[in-house]
């Protein structure tokens, strides 16, 4: 499509649908759409003819058509081209399209998303997140990084107890669906060292936030000999890449979604600020936000965090008592843990929580068993602790709320293609 304006004045065959139609007894103008453009295709009944001008009238939207037509320059245009339409042929029809120009509310349209994904606005989130997927493999295979997939039915708690799926599995008891890859990553390290995974996550989340899905896409990674600080290093350069990169990919689907992406790029020019958790704190209670050390920073507090700070934030070295139980005990203080999680600007929040992991035998045990988490489920997990450990850390970053963020979207419900919420299962 991008060499288009090199064809001007040649004729060109597409296969697509309906979009949208509008016009006048002599002039009818299509919204075309194909591979995910939408083009403006111009039908004169002077050039058609009475009978096709009449077949084109009344074609209704998402009709899906083979059309042939001849290439024009129109500065005016959404491409700066247009398609002079010569030869129509319906492939199937479509009658009474729920989802019409008009405003429909927002339970009606993800009861349609199987539809709705064809609306201008959703196809063009949808095509960010997949730069940002490709964006996201490719920055880990440059870095030679190895892929392992972990899987997603699994015997042994990954985060917390408190959010799990399960199901019955045969007669081995209970299995669950995976809060992380982290824990089989883990593994991966003493093969290969510089690992990572992309896939589902599950979690049973009972809030209606702006934030959380019950099935979200999580991108991984783990690293040997890497301590809490180049952990956080690697987050950020990470996260700068791939944004830069998707916003240069994706210049036009930005503009769509009228995403201020000066903005967006000068946020992720340099390198993102780091402060304690002590201080964020600090910082909280003299904005009068009501908050004690020791408690979990909630959505409010992350978003005055960014503002007064003017931008994404690590926040590091978290109280132990409220992180989960690989962390390790930081040595300087050992009421926390070494820790970050990035929080995004713009009200987005948390996208991504790393942490060295702790290493000690003694330690990581007893913080299983104060969580209250079945010890015999993690023996594979702590034989990693025996044999051969090494200092390591890792993170996860939620794809949807990087999607969310570059499209400038307040839910993450709309960067996905097939939302799964606590109140929603269907389609
Ligand atoms: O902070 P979390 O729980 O970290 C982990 O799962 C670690 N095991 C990752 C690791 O170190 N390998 O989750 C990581 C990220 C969050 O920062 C957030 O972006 C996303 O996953 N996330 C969710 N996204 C959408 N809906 C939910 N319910 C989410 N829960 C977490
Ligand atoms: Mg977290």
């Amino acid at each position: 499509m991008e060499k288009m304006l090199e064809n001007i004045g040649k004729e060109i065959e597409l296969k697509g649908w309906l979009h949208g139609i509008r016009g006048s007894n002599k002039f009818q103008f299509l919204t075309f759409r194909t591979s995910g453009q939408l083009i403006q295709v111009i039908a004169e009944k002077e050039i058609l003819g009475e009978e096709v001008f009449k077949i084109v009238k009344s074609l209704t939207q998402e009709t899906s058509i083979s059309i042939k037509g001849i290439i024009l320059a129109n500065e005016k245009a959404n491409l700066g081209w247009e398609i002079q339409l010569r030869q129509i042929e319906i492939i199937s029809p479509s009658s009474d399209y729920p989802i019409t120009p008009k405003e429909h509310g927002t339970d009606f349209l993800f009861s349609h998303r199987h539809l709705w994904l064809r609306s201008k606005k959703q196809l063009v989130i949808l095509r960010v997140r997949s730069e940002l997927s490709f964006q996201i493999r490719n920055f880990f295979h440059q870095k030679k990084y190895t892929n392992i997939d972990t899987p997603i039915l699994t015997g042994s708690v990954g985060e917390s107890a408190g959010t799990l799926f399960s199901t019955d599995y045969f007669d081995l008891g209970k299995a669950y669906l995976a809060q992380t890859g982290q824990l089989y990553l883990e593994t991966a390290i003493f093969a290969h060292e510089k690992v990572y995974c992309f896939g589902p996550t599950f979690r049973a989340e009972k809030s209606k936030t702006r934030r959380h899905l019950t099935e979200f896409w999580m991108v991984e990674a783990e690293t040997a000999f890497l301590e809490n600080e180049q952990n956080i290093q690697f987050q950020d350069e990470f996260v700068r890449t791939v944004v830069q990169k998707t916003v240069e990919a994706c210049k036009l689907d930005l503009e769509i979604l009228e995403r201020d992406t000066t903005k967006l790029l000068s946020q992720v020019a340099t390198a993102f600020q780091v402060i304690d958790y002590s201080n964020a704190i600090e910082h909280l209670k003299s904005s009068g936000f009501s908050i004690e050390w020791g408690e979990d920073i909630n959505a409010e507090g992350e978003n005055i965090l960014t503002e007064k700070l003017g931008g994404a934030i690590f926040i590091k070295n978290y109280p132990r008592a409220i992180k989960a139980f690989y962390m390790k005990q930081n040595p300087n203080d050992q009421k926390t843990v070494l820790c970050s999680d990035l929080i995004a600007p713009d009200g987005v929040g948390e996208i991504i929580g790393g942490s060295e992991r702790e290493v000690d035998f003694d330690k990581i045990v007893a913080r299983i068993q104060e969580e209250d988490l079945p010890l015999e489920g993690y023996s594979w997990y702590l034989d990693l602790r025996k044999y051969g450990s090494v200092p390591h850390s890792g993170w996860g970053l939620g794809l949807e709320r990087l999607v969310a963020w570059v499209c400038g979207l307040p839910h993450v419900r709309e960067c996905i293609p097939f939302p799964r919420m606590m109140y929603r299962i269907f389609p």
